[in-house]
């Protein structure tokens, strides 16, 4: 790589030799700290650009690693935010932007009319399990292969290639004990191993995770069939597809509708707020009062006010906020391909609605058993060369589009693309 002139990497790099000396691994999430050449230190951001503390401009595709829907700086989302810091942080309350909240989602999201609030991603599909047991008094849970559902030690497992158990270390090993993993896409065999011994099956409709897969012709369907003929809860995890593939979410593109889905990311345009949303039947054990579903941040006023503002105006403004991103996206995609072929590099571009997923190693991908055959290192190195050409992609090669990407941004991005590819084509001469 030819990253290290760039101008941003030795502040960067003094910035990270100092945070490790009293941030553990200087970060406040691992894979930010991977980042290549250098872990971007942000200074400050607007619309889709960020800026280091170097004074570099990027264009912006890591996105918060996917939260920042409407960019960094969304007027309704901080006009919002702005007005309920005004009347006092009123954390851990009962306050009118709750039904708000809720009613805007049982509006937007097919399977919605109830919804409880939690503030990550990783908390709200705990809770959906524990309804998922909750209701049917059964304990085993299917999850997929690749899928990933959070960080959490009862769940975190089967999601790198080759490996069904704990994906971390230090994860306590008989906590996922009743957690099956199974092919994600591969319908006769979960129709094999379903019984009604069965809590749960909880999916990422769409695979966006391993790679940005859509899920196979009559999959979902066929899930929902199998769930529901065996009393078996159905928990979509929807917290990157929530609001971002569509208003309603995966569940509205495919047809079919869950028992319990989990949003997070995108609906709070960047502040910390997550969400179980289901029928009055599915969420009963919560709405009777039987489950405690408790969390001294839950329904803070500030996220939940973020939340509202975020929804209301991708509701306003879906027609043109939806089918833009995905142009874009699709443009960028079609490009990409393109020169990436041109240059003979072994490259792999897939697409699912604004999420576009990026690999070296192989130039197509048919579905997550290919992953053990992509190149992660390369695909790192690759983000590297993007970033020191001006665009931030998240670093395993996921990149997310928002509505503040502007054509202007994508022109600046294909260029950055044409140089990285080729500066990563002639290393492998
Ligand atoms: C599909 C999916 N579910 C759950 C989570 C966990 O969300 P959080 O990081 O907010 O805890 C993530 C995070 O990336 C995710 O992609």
């Amino acid at each position: 790589m030819t990253t290290t002139q760039a101008p941003f990497v030795a502040p960067a790099l003094d910035y990270r030799a100092r945070a490790l000396k009293s941030v553990a691994f200087g970060v406040s999430s691992t894979p930010r700290g991977r980042q290549l050449p250098a872990p971007v230190v942000v200074d400050r951001a607007e619309g889709a650009h960020v800026w280091d503390i170097s004074g570099s401009r990027f264009v912006d595709y890591a996105l918060g690693y996917g939260p920042l829907i409407l960019g960094h700086t969304p007027a309704p989302v901080l006009a919002r935010v702005r007005a309920e810091l005004d009347r006092g942080l009123r954390t851990a309350t009962v306050h009118k932007g709750e039904a708000e909240l809720g009613e805007l989602i049982a509006d937007t999201l097919p399977s919605a009319e109830l919804s409880a609030f939690v503030s990550s991603g990783s908390e709200a599909i705990q809770l959906a399990l524990r309804i998922a047991r909750a209701s049917t008094g059964r304990t085993k849970v299917v999850k997929f292969r690749g899928n990933y559902h959070g960080w959490f030690d009862n769940i975190q497992v089967a999601g790198t290639p080759g490996n069904d158990g704990a994906d971390a270390i230090g994860q306590d090993p008989g906590a996922a004990a009743s957690v099956v993993p199974m092919d994600w896409g591969d319908l006769a065999a979960l129709e094999a191993e379903l019984t009604t011994d069965f809590a749960a099956v909880i999916l990422e409709p769409v695979a966006v995770n391993g790679g940005c897969f859509m899920p196979p012709e009559g999959f979902l369907q066929g899930v929902r069939d199998l769930t529901r003929k065996l009393g078996i809860v159905l928990i979509f995890d929807e917290v990157i597809t929530g609001y971002r593939l569509d208003l309603g979410g995966a569940q509205r593109l495919a047809g079919v509708t869950p028992d319990l889905t989990v949003i997070g990311k995108a609906m709070g345009a960047g502040f910390p707020i997550s969400a179980v949303a289901g029928t009055q039947a599915a969420m009963e054990p919560v709405s009777s009062g039987r489950l405690l579903h408790r969390g001294t941040f839950n329904g803070n006023p500030v996220s939940v006010g973020a939340a509202c503002a975020c929804i209301a105006h991708l509701r306003d403004n879906a027609t043109t906020i939806y089918p833009g991103m995905d142009t874009q996206a699709a443009d960028l995609a079609a490009h990409i391909r393109a020169t990436a072929d041109a240059a003979d590099l072994p490259l792999s571009v897939a697409r699912t609605g604004s999420a576009l997923q990026i690999f070296m190693g192989l130039r197509e991908l048919t579905g997550l058993s290919d992953l053990p055959r992509i190149d992660r290192d390369a695909t790192m190195a690759f983000t590297g060369d993007l970033l020191v050409n001006g665009v931030q992609a998240i670093s395993r090669g996921l990149m997310y589009l928002s509505a503040a990407h502007t054509d202007d941004d994508i022109a600046v991005t294909k260029d950055a693309f044409t140089r990285a590819i080729a500066g990563a084509a002639a290393r492998l001469d």
